[in-house]
Parts: structure tokens; sequence; C-alpha cells
């Protein structure tokens, strides 16, 4: 099986395919995910709330994401590994850049950051630099304190306008991913429609081109579980079996249901 590259991604979107992305943070899970051919692991930033405890993922720091990566690392050779740029860590054009070369070293092959119009110098300088870039649109869980809660953004107008103008902006900047959460379907659908880039969801309908699910959330380990999630535990005896149906249900559209879905 070849390694899952960004060329890999670009070329299942212009096929009309699909593609599967889970979070993992240690090798252990990561080498389950490999397993059941799943192509990107994401060492998201939620790992500061469902392995530290902690209510949001605003404490977690630069080095964290770096020991996670490293773990996962160790765990699979096949999917590819986008890490996020936890919260503090890209604020300033120099720090942004020895962050994310910080990540790179440490195993990713891209670095995911959430944010619009104000990222755009970053993600360019990013690029230019060889490392590539996933954003993150829609509910930004690094903005939870601005948005008042985690809550569906681009219900009304003028929002969802922001939100498609700063995902076709980020796609100029040199984007090579974008992920879309808690947002409704329709705008979703929109938006991966008109970009070229391929267009990631979590909470954000059917009709992207590929989804993402946090690790315990899919395998029924969250003590609060979104109304985006569905427990792939049920009906399987191991984890691994639970990581294959997930794949198959993102592959075969049979995942995300309309039970799954903001209107
Ligand atoms: O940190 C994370 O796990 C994420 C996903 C929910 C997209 O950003």
């Amino acid at each position: 099986m070849n390694t899952v590259t960004i060329h890999t991604l670009q070329s299942i979107k212009t096929n009309g395919s699909k593609f599967s992305v889970i979070t993992a943070y240690d090798a252990c899970f990561a080498r389950q995910v490999e397993q059941a051919g799943i192509d990107v692991v994401l060492v998201g930033d939620s790992l500061g709330m469902v392995l530290q405890g902690h209510p949001s993922t605003l404490p977690v720091s630069i080095d964290d994401m770096a020991y996670h990566t490293q773990c996962v690392t160790r765990g699979c050779k096949i999917p590819m590994v986008v890490t996020d740029m936890p919260f503090g860590s890209y604020t300033t054009l120099e720090q942004t850049l020895s962050n994310a070369a910080f990540l790179i070293q440490s195993g990713a092959h891209m670095v995911k950051v959430e944010g619009g119009e104000w990222l755009l110098d970053s993600i360019s300088a990013l690029t230019e630099r060889g490392i590539p870039v996933c954003a993150h649109l829609g509910l930004t869980p690094q903005s939870v304190n601005a948005f008042g809660g985690f809550k569906v953004q681009g219900r009304d107008p003028e929002n969802a306008r922001r939100i498609l103008a700063d995902a076709l902006a980020i796609q100029q900047a040199g984007a090579n991913l974008l992920v879309l959460e808690c947002i409704p379907s329709n705008l979703a659908t929109e938006i991966t429609q008109t970009l070229d880039i391929p267009v990631i969801g979590i909470g954000a309908g059917p009709n992207t081109d590929a989804q993402v699910l946090v690790l315990h959330d899919l395998l029924g380990l969250s003590d609060h579980s979104p109304k985006f999630v569905r427990n792939f535990m049920e009906g399987n005896t191991s984890v691994l079996a639970a990581l294959q149906s997930y794949d198959q249900a993102v592959k075969n559209g049979t995942f995300p249901g309309p039970e799954h879905c903001f209107k």
C-alpha cells in the first residue's frame, strides 16, 4: 500500500470519491487506524479535552503536540499525518514558522491552523517554505470564548458569506486542505463544490470530500456526544472493526446520515 500524500487526496477529490480522517494521539491507536485503511490521521488539539481532561483545547502546548505527533508516527507509516498548531502558537509570523517547523521535524506531514482572513500571510509563508497547510473554518474550537460556547456557525447569511469568502481566500493563499466544522450542510456543499482543494467535514453534512471524527467520540468513550457523532462500536466487537466500519461508511457515503447534520 502506498503512503498517502496531498496528491493522493487531491486525486480522490478529482475522481469524485471520498477519503476518511480520524484523530489519534498515540502509536497504539495509530496502528489500528492504519490497519483499518483510514487515509489521514489528525493529531488534533482535541487531545486537550479527550486525553488531558480540560474543558477546551486552549491549554494544549506546542510541546504536547510534538510529543503526540512523535508517538503517532511511530505507529503508522501509510496515512498522512496532520498536526494541529495549538492555541497561541501561531500569533506572529516568526513564531508560526518556527513552531510549524518543530511539528514537521516531529513527524507531521502537514500542520493545521484555525481561522480565516487573519491567517492568509501565515498560510502563504508556510506553503512557500514547503510546509503544507490544512485550514479550519466554521466552529473553530480555539475561539470558543469568542463564540460564547461550542455553537453551530454560518446559519445567518452574513456569517455564511464570510465563511465562503474565507475558504476561497485561504485556498488562494496556498492552503492544501480545509476542515469545515459544525456548519449547515448546504453551506458546506457550496464550499466543497466551489473549492479545488479537498474539504473535510465534521458536523458539515454528507457532501464534503472527506469526514473527520474525534477517535474517542467514534469509540463511544466521550462523556458528551455531539449530534454529528456516530458510535461505531455499536454493532462491532473490536476497535479495529469499528474503525473499518467508519472508513467504509465515509467512503460509501452512508456516514453522516441526515440525523448527524445541521440546517
Ligand atoms: O482537534 C481536533 O480533533 C480537530 C477536529 C475536531 C477537526 O480539530
